[in-house]
């Protein structure tokens, strides 16, 4: 059984690995956004990203502009765009020596450079941008040891649509994703009432936990509801502050009720046994807290922005505490498929145990596929994807957790027949040799 264990720990080491290598992955976020840059010496400063249509526009206000040192040429100061691609083009045209400042380069946009300010502490600037393509949005000082630079930056991108040219906050790749969340919520409501249908009509072998999964059900239409209109309303107005505090309160439920759903149903609580151990007890005494920190560092995530000073290490935190989480969930099945192995062998019910045993390890399986699923696949395709098609890891993500969710239902639904108590002798006997065939190959 120590193998079953240490699969488990080999899989929480894989997921840690690969969830490192994504901190190096920058999401593109869509947002008017306000930064503040004080007596600042980085060469380059980078703002944000967005993926432009050919119609896309930048507005770019920056205010308070003081600079350490007013005998430079400031054209070697200021604001431009420029795709990825480009962008390692350039380096490599610095490290050969061709131009000695990024602004220089024909690779890029020039957005604004400094010596136009003439002694102004401030300007507006609307770029438009008609090649198709994400872009960065980046600040270059090619003065870096000589000039301080401190200043207000309102920067926001966004592409004009259709006809009426109304503005679009959403990056191209993202523009459909209000859409998507509220298909996916939809999908989930209908699920609720099926689910509803059948506890009425199965009422009386219905155990607490199916209660228990129809909040988790409703708990997500609900936080997916949050997310369509969050979403929309970042795209009319560029700014997240509609639904999120209710978004926040969903996600928060729904990632607490959801481990929480994993970890009672991996220790069979009200199926097999009314009660819980105490080592189960910890684990959700573990879970749930880290789920409270894992949501705080989420708000200050989406707050933050991906170039904020604080971000990269809750994003590390975020990580961090979501694998320990994924991790801590595996262990009750583990320990389910333990005891349910021991009991077949001592009690003489072998089918009734042999059943939960496959339940059990089926579970275990699907757990596993969804975690790497959600986790790395999702994380993967965001990075393969071209720019214009990144809606498809978030379709891909609520796939494999309809399925998932799917998959629990169907398989932990309330049934009028029993399969665990009403088992005649023939299957008990071929169970028993099953069970005696598995016990030589061990799993
Ligand atoms: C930038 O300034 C212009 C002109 O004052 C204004 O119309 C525009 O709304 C400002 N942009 C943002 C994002 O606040």
């Amino acid at each position: 059984m120590g193998s079953l264990s240490s699969e488990a720990q080999q899989h929480c080491l894989g997921l840690l690995w690969l969830l490192l290598i994504c901190l190096c992955f920058y999401p593109s976020l869509a947002e008017i956004r306000f930064t503040e840059i004080r007596n600042d010496d980085r060469a380059i400063i980078p703002f944000d990203q967005f993926g432009f249509t050919h119609t896309g526009r930048l507005e770019l206000n920056v205010s308070k502009i003081s600079l350490s040192n007013s005998n430079l040429d400031l054209n070697k100061v200021g604001f431009f765009l420029c795709t990825l691609d480009s962008w390692l083009h350039v380096i490599q045209q610095l490290e050969d020596g061709e131009i000695r400042c990024a602004l220089e380069s024909d690779l890029i946009k020039s957005v604004y450079t400094f010596n136009s300010l003439n002694k102004d502490d401030n300007f507006n600037k609307l770029y438009r941008e008609s090649d198709a393509d994400q872009y960065n949005l980046v600040f270059a000082n090619c003065y870096q040891q000589q000039l301080k630079v401190s200043m207000d930056v309102l920067s926001a991108m966004y592409n004009l649509d259709g006809k009426s040219s109304t503005r679009d906050y959403l990056p191209t790749g993202k523009t459909i994703l209000p859409r998507v969340y509220f298909l996916f919520s939809v999908i989930y409501f209908c699920l609720a009432a099926l689910w509803i249908h059948i506890l009425y009509k199965k009422r009386l072998t219905v155990f607490h936990i199916h209660f228990f999964m129809l909040a988790v059900v409703i708990l997500k239409a609900l936080n997916l509801l949050c997310e369509a209109e969050d979403k929309s309303y970042i795209k009319r107005t560029g700014s997240a502050h509609g639904w999120d505090v209710l978004f926040y309160i969903f996600s928060f439920l729904k990632g607490i009720s959801l481990f929480t759903l994993i970890v009672l149903i991996g220790t069979g609580w009200s199926f097999v046994k009314p009660y819980l151990q105490d080592k189960e007890k910890k684990v959700l005494m573990i879970v749930i807290p880290l789920q409270v920190v894992a949501n705080i560092a989420q708000v200050v995530i989406d707050e933050s922005g991906p170039y904020g000073h604080d971000w990269v290490t809750w994003r590390q935190i975020f990580l961090l505490v979501d694998v320990v989480c994924c991790c801590a969930v595996l262990f009750p099945i583990v320990w389910s498929i333990k005891n349910l192995r021991e009991a077949a062998r001592t009690d003489g019910k072998a089918a009734v145990n042999l059943m939960k045993l496959t339940l059990f390890r089926h579970y275990y399986i699907v757990v596993i596929c969804y975690i790497y699923f959600t986790r790395v696949i999702v994380y993967a395709l965001e990075t393969i994807t071209s720019y214009r098609y990144s809606w498809t890891s978030v379709v891909a993500a609520e796939l494999a957790t309809l399925a998932f969710y799917v998959f629990t239902g169907y398989k932990f639904k309330p049934e009028a027949h029993n399969p665990y108590f009403v088992i005649d002798d023939e299957e008990e006997e071929a169970a028993a040799e099953a069970l005696k065939l598995e016990d030589e190959f061990e799993l």
